[in-house]
């Protein structure tokens, strides 16, 4: 049905303009209240065995809707109506900013992928503090922020930016997200080398405490599918010693090459960050270097290519506690979360683990 409608309406649309539709309806369906009802019972219904808590918050389960979707809070009951277990919200980055210019999202329909250089397209950091704060919360979700770089701030100075946007955001954020992995802020992405990397996770993890007394807010960093091995490893370790809660493992990929791309050549070449189906296996192999690596003391978030249950079960057993999603949410459509939901449980119960939590990381630490 979904299926269909998308290539009626969706498919013949510009993307970002079909993203912004889509959106403004499932606000819209979050604000009246039968409606909101009616839909989260049929698109959000909840397993009980699929429950989780990651770095002490609770969740209806591990998959949560990934950054970038809204970028500016707008729709956080709305994606939670929808069925996702948690919402991460952003890129947000210190000053407003209208990233670049369109067009700036592809679909590459054949390998159910996408590419995109939206360049932190957002309100900024002021005015999305300010949204949350005045939230009416509906349905009772966590909220991830995920902050990054102003185009305009010099490298040199982004420490800065990262800190600004924590004093505004952490009071409002279940957890926070260091994003130093996007392609299409330039530079962005030099912030994983561990030199850059540690002076910036401790300045934000000291203006998080600072802002937030009454409790601690958990601080992830998200990484690119395009490090160096050693690189991932490096970041690993620095995560360990400075006690981060959390990594997300993988933002989008820069590459073309190898991941056996089908669609127009024109589109493939198209600069940006390559995203959903083609991501899969690069994320994975990702993943499970850091659980190798980091075991149970750090929670692993596993995002890059999942299409269906099956993906986020592979992912929970390569290290991952969460898991997120993005594109195949434009293929797949409202009901997608249910699916997997429902695919999840079936997993779990014919699996040898009790529960989800058993099954974090079994085939890293007993390889088949
Ligand atoms: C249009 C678009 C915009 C995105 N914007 C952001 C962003 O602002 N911040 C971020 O950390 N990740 C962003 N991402 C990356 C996603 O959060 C996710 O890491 C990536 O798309 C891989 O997941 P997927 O294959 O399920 O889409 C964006 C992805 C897409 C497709």
């Amino acid at each position: 049905m979904y299926r269909l409608f998308f290539s009626l309406l969706f498919k013949r649309m510009d993307p970002e303009r079909a993203h912004h539709l889509a959106v403004a309806w499932i606000r819209l369906a979050a604000r009246l209240p039968v409606l909101r009802t009616f839909i989260a019972a049929a698109l959000a219904p909840r397993h009980k065995e699929l429950r989780t808590e990651a770095f002490g918050l609770r969740m209806h389960g591990p998959f949560g809707l990934a950054a970038g979707f809204d970028k500016n809070a707008i729709a956080v009951d709305g994606m939670s109506m929808v069925g996702f277990d948690h919402v991460e919200i952003g890129t947000v980055t210190g000053e407003p900013q209208p990233g670049n210019p369109r067009k700036r999202l592809f679909r590459l329909v054949p390998d159910r992928a996408l590419i995109n250089r939206m360049g932190f397209n957002n309100e900024g950091s002021a005015a999305v503090a300010e949204r949350l704060a005045g939230r009416r919360t509906v349905f009772r979700t966590v909220v991830g922020v995920n902050i990054g770089k102003t185009k305009v701030v010099p490298e040199g100075e982004a420490v800065g930016d990262y800190v600004k946007s924590t004093r505004r955001l952490a009071p409002y954020a279940d957890y926070l997200v260091v994003n130093v992995s996007s392609p299409n802020t330039p530079g962005l992405r030099n912030l994983q080398a561990v030199d850059h990397l540690r002076p910036l996770l401790s300045a934000v993890r000291e203006a998080a405490d600072q802002a937030v007394t009454e409790r601690r807010v958990p601080l992830l960093v998200k990484i690119a599918p395009d490090l160096a091995d050693e690189d991932i490893d490096a970041v690993a370790d620095l995560a360990v010693e400075l006690g981060l809660d959390g990594i997300i493992a993988t933002n989008t990929t820069i590459a073309r090459d190898g991941l056996g791309l089908t669609s127009e050549p024109s589109l493939v070449k198209e600069t940006g960050g390559l995203s959903g189906a083609p991501l899969k296996s690069r994320s994975l192999e990702v993943l499970r270097r850091l659980y190798a690596r980091v075991g149970d003391d750090i929670t692993l978030v596993g995002v890059g290519g999942i299409e269906n249950a099956e993906d986020v079960w592979q992912r929970i057993l390569a290290g991952a506690a969460l898991v997120q999603g993005y594109s195949a949410f434009i293929y797949e459509g409202p009901f997608w979360s249910r699916a997997i939901h429902k695919g999840l449980a079936a997993r779990l119960r014919t699996s040898p683990y009790a529960t989800l939590a058993d099954a974090v990381g079994a085939d890293v630490k007993e390889p088949a």
